[in-house]
């Protein structure tokens, strides 16, 4: 970071939480294995965020390109769902966390569907973590549909930009070692700093996660300026100005 500059302000992290099959496999067990690991630490994550303060954290649960999977894998992640709700219900109620789910659960089960539908009206108050689990979820489909809610044919990028259910991210991370955004949030990650982990999400931990993030204050995020550490709207709007200027 520039000498006197501003640390980045952190307040969206968003995660592909990648190599739970790979993990499985490296240990000779069947890939659904690496998946209840990796459901483990979500709840690990979920609650280091919150104890750290975090303002919103969206997790990448199932995106529309995983329906290419074996059933009973999906069936599996389906499960783990449920059971995910099930087990952390009370604690994030308790903990003033406010979930949602963003993504088509229309062919999740309807207990499924009534435990999400749920949770999130009980918690649509709460003040705490703001948690995004994307589940059957793509980044395109999400910005065709928001566009088409909105029922215009023209639209300026802030007014787009604006009414996306997920706001920009500030900290995209991918564990399991592979670079690529894989149909995640397109739109929000546009100045997102990103981090690539090698490890395997089942092997993911709060040490680490805090350690991405520390390492996250250090950058510099420059919005295609050169001074440091300025607010992605906010550097628009500078920029809009000089631009005017220039026009005079
Ligand atoms: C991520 O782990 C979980 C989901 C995609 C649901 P993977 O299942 O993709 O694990 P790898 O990448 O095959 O190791
Ligand atoms: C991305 O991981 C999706 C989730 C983590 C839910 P994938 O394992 O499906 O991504 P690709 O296929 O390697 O790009
Ligand atoms: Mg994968």
């Amino acid at each position: 970071m520039m000498e006197g500059a501003k640390p980045p302000k952190l307040s969206h992290v968003a995660i592909i939480m990648d190599g739970n099959g790979r993990w499985a496999k490296s240990r000779s067990h069947l890939r659904v294995w690496g998946h209840i690991r990796g459901s483990k630490v979500v709840t690990d994550i979920v609650e280091e965020a919150s104890d750290l303060g975090l303002h919103e954290l969206t997790l990448y649960a199932f995106s529309q390109e995983n329906w290419s999977r074996p059933v009973h894998e999906i069936q599996t992640l389906f499960s783990l769902l449920r059971k995910f709700l099930l087990r952390e219900r009370t604690k994030i109620i308790e903990n003033s966390i406010r979930f949602r789910v963003m993504g088509d659960i229309s062919r999740l089960s309807p207990e499924t569907q009534n435990l999400i539908r749920g949770l999130e009206s009980t918690t649509l108050e709460n003040s705490g973590l703001r948690l995004n689990f994307a589940f059957n979820y793509g980044g395109r489909s999400d910005i065709v549909e928001t566009f088409k809610r909105l029922d215009k044919r023209e639209i300026s990028e802030e007014e787009l930009g604006r009414s996306f259910d997920i706001p920009n991210v500030d900290l995209l991370i991918r564990t399991g070692g592979e670079m690529r955004i894989s149909n995640f949030l397109i739109w929000q990650i546009a100045y997102a700093e990103l981090y690539f982990s090698k490890t395997m999400w089942p092997d993911f931990t709060r040490e680490e996660f805090r350690d991405i993030i520390q390492e996250f204050f250090q950058r510099e995020r420059r919005y295609g300026s050169i001074n440091a550490a300025r607010d992605w709207d906010y550097s628009r709007k500078e920029a809009r100005k000089n631009k005017e200027l220039f026009n005079h």
